[in-house]
């Protein structure tokens, strides 16, 4: 039977860990910015679920709304505000940002030391060259957690990366890899331009699935004894469910859950480790500014 890793259980241990920390600054709290643009329903249930995480740890949040049709030049310019405000400590803009908005002129334009979304060429870099004083992008670090916290390391195994995004499919395959406890993995990146990308996943010790596309890893191409992380949410159809959609991974949970060592569930496995680690990723914004 696989394990079934618990990415609520794991990713409210790190909350309460962070909750605790900062409770010793007592009445100096880690603030967190985020910046919202347009009316995209998802980014705004996704904003509305930080802030209340920020709040039940300890970090004051504040989220500043602004119009679709926002000038970019308006949007730089509170970025530039809060990167000088010194009673803000992280500064997140939600993606995805409106067309005529420019993505990497406005991740770059935020101070690297109060990015706590990893998004900044700085941060990319660090991640890189394993300069642990930059921030990881919450998803992949999460990933590592659960893989720790759930006891199975990445040490000499063979990690099979399928996806290439810049905030998951990079950055984990760059963090197995790093020549530490947590790492020392050999890694394989595969993507949707792979050919035969069954022949790579069955080689899989640890399989992670970040392609966005539902429940395109099956049984038949992963190994007896693979510990799977499933990074998909995918919405689809569903008329059986009320809101008409259900939460689906990237991997088809029924045909792999029997030959797998270990799985995380979607939803329920990496999910919630994202806000958990953006947390984290502002408690250390906060020491980082303020030691
Ligand atoms: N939109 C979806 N995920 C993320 C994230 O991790 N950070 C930001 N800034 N926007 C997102």
């Amino acid at each position: 039977m696989a394990q079934i890793i618990d990415g609520k259980k794991i990713a409210k241990e790190i909350r309460e860990e962070v909750a605790e920390a900062i409770l010793k600054f007592k009445d100096n709290n880690p603030a967190l910015t985020v910046i919202l643009v347009g009316d995209d329903p998802a980014s705004h249930v996704y904003v509305r679920n930080k802030a209340r995480a920020c709040e039940k740890a300890g970090v004051i949040s504040h989220t500043i709304q602004l119009d679709e049709d926002i000038e970019q030049c308006v949007l730089l310019e509170k970025i530039e505000e809060l990167n000088n405000d010194t009673s803000i400590h992280g500064i997140l803009v939600q993606l995805p940002l409106p067309d005529h908005i420019d993505e990497t002129t406005v991740l770059e334009a935020i101070l690297p030391e109060k990015d706590v979304d990893g998004f900044h060429p700085i941060n990319v870099g660090k991640v890189v060259t394993g300069d642990t004083s930059g921030f990881i992008p919450a998803t992949p670090a999460g990933i590592i957690q659960l893989l720790h916290r759930s006891g199975h390391s990445s040490q000499g195994k063979h990690v099979v990366v399928v996806g290439r995004s810049n905030i998951v499919g990079k950055p984990i395959g760059m963090l197995l890899l790093q020549k530490n406890q947590l790492g020392n993995a050999t890694v394989t990146y595969c993507h949707s331009r792979t050919h035969n990308l069954a022949d790579f996943t069955r080689q899989a010790d640890i399989l992670i699935a970040a392609i966005g596309r539902p429940e395109m890893i099956t049984g038949d191409m992963v190994k007896d004894g693979v510990i799977i992380i499933d990074v998909g949410t995918n919405r689809v159809i569903d008329e059986n469910t009320v809101k008409g959609y259900r939460l689906a991974g990237d991997v088809d949970y029924v045909s792999v859950f029997p030959k797998a060592k270990a799985i995380t569930p979607v939803p329920g496995g990496v999910g919630p480790m994202t806000i958990a680690m953006l947390l984290k990723n502002t408690l250390k914004a906060f020491k980082l500014l303020t030691a």
